[in-house]
């Protein structure tokens, strides 16, 4: 197993207040008259008047990565495009949010991509991906009038080309490569080495037979390339190494078939600080190594700098974003460990059970006293797997406390689901002082209408 997705502190009480949290919530937090407040909202408050659980997003911060993306990238090369990559989280908010700040749309499904459509996204600034695509998710695309699909395997573009031209139009293909470099990441969401499902992998010669084939199938127009190495990267060398390979190919596909690569993808995956420890990359940083590297390695094997993309998910979410549970129950087993229990778990957070994520946690409105114990936040479902936050140094918890889990925003509504019969939590954006519902809470009436028994 590789580097688990955020630090674990050690299981001690480390007198932390809000103040010490600050690199894991919102740009927006303070803490004020000793409770956690984000964007000028007091989420004790908050979790009072609209219940628990329930993910709050703050849309300064959602703004402010999006452009710093736009603005880290577009300093080193004018034409890169910042595509946010909505399976981190969607909903028709942050669609318009994307399109305000004038970046791109990357879906993952045809769910995806019709979201993008109900929210009015311009769809020559949408692609979709993805390794399985549907004769109707490829119908949706071509519908919609996307601006380009990247394409995974050779089926799907014989597919795509055939539907394509059968309507008589052209659509910008991108092909996926699987570059063969390691990231350095946790094992299960690890995309870019040989043995991936994603992609055509270079060293079998695969990758240059799919390009040729793109370029020679009517009804597709070879846009360029794409590779996504894998998330939560905290080593930009991954990157760069990426990038050598990958510009080594564009060398190669000009030599062979005269063809210049136009577009140059390459993914997202920029980590991000779960725990207060944690110091992933700077978006700056992150902008430098892969749009300066893609320059310095297209200049040294004599080809045109492409158009670039980058397609941030992670990265523009995760810190924008927290959870808010009430505390139901404290449950101290002497010499063991105590168990805070909360109004949710691993219905609307699966990342601590499935890749043993950890999180920042406190309590809302002891948000100034310090981290005094060490306590494990526990879900409501009836699985002892159901655990929120391993080991947490957190302010002394009472029943009836708002508890805070940190970094919430990116993967974890979009990994939600209804075990148990659970509603899933509705989604409230924060902004200039005010908070709204973007997502209600769902009810009852919402888990039973598609049962037809
Ligand atoms: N582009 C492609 C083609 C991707 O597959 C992904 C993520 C991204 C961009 C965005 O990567 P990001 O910047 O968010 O790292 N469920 C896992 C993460 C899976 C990521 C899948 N692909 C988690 O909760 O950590």
């Amino acid at each position: 197993m590789g580097k688990p997705t955020g630090t674990r502190p050690p299981a001690v009480p480390d007198s932390k207040t809000a103040h010490d949290l600050m690199s894991v919530l919102p740009m927006t937090a303070e803490v004020c008259d000793g409770r956690l407040c984000i964007g000028g909202v007091d989420m004790t408050e908050l979790a009072r008047e609209a219940g628990t659980a329930l993910y709050v997003m703050d849309e300064a911060t959602i703004r402010h990565r999006l452009s710093e993306y736009v603005k880290w990238t577009r300093y080193h090369w004018p034409d890169v495009d910042v595509v946010y990559a909505g399976k981190a989280f969607l909903s028709l908010d942050v669609v318009r949010i994307v399109e305000e700040e004038g970046c791109c749309l990357l879906c993952a499904s045809g769910g995806e991509l019709a979201y993008a459509v109900a929210a009015g996204f311009p769809m020559e600034r949408a692609q979709m991906h993805g390794n399985n695509k549907t004769d109707a998710e490829l119908a949706d695309c071509l519908d919609a009038g996307i601006g380009r699909v990247v394409v995974d395997n050779f089926e799907e573009m014989e597919r795509l080309s055939a539907m394509a031209a059968g309507r008589g139009v052209t659509q910008k293909v991108l092909i996926r490569v699987t570059p063969g470099v390691e990231a350095d990441t946790h094992d299960f969401i690890m995309t870019g080495a040989e043995d991936s499902k994603f992609g055509f992998g270079l060293n079998q010669g695969l990758a240059m037979r799919a390009v040729k084939r793109a370029i020679e199938l009517p009804g597709l127009d070879f846009d360029g390339l794409h590779m996504h190495i894998g998330s939560q990267i905290f080593a930009l060398h991954s990157f760069a190494k990426a990038i050598e390979v990958i510009v080594a190919f564009m060398r190669e596909i000009e030599n062979e078939t005269g063809v210049a690569v136009r577009m140059l993808d390459v993914g997202g995956g920029l980590g991000v600080a779960y725990g207060a420890p944690d110091e992933p990359s700077t978006v700056k940083d992150f902008g430098k190594v892969v749009v300066d590297g893609i320059k310095e390695e297209c200049e040294r094997h004599g080809i045109d700098v492409p158009r670039m993309a980058v397609e941030p998910g992670r990265s523009i979410v995760a810190n924008a974003g927290v959870t808010l549970y009430t505390v139901g129950s404290v449950k101290e087993i002497p010499d063991v460990r105590t168990y805070v229990s909360v109004d949710g778990g691993m219905s609307d957070n699966i990342r601590t059970s499935l890749y043993d994520a950890h999180y920042e946690a406190l309590i809302a409105n002891k948000a100034d006293q310090p981290r005094e114990m060490v306590a494990t936040v526990a879900g409501k479902h009836c699985e002892s797997g159901d655990i929120v936050v391993r080991d947490a140094p957190l302010q002394c918890p009472e029943p009836g406390d708002v508890l805070c889990v940190c970094a919430t925003g990116g993967y974890c509504q979009s990994m939600a689901s209804n075990y148990n019969k659970q509603v899933r939590p509705g989604v409230v954006f924060i902004r200039d002082g005010e908070w709204r519902w973007a997502v209600r809470r769902e009810t009852y009436e919402d888990l039973l209408r598609c049962d037809l028994g």
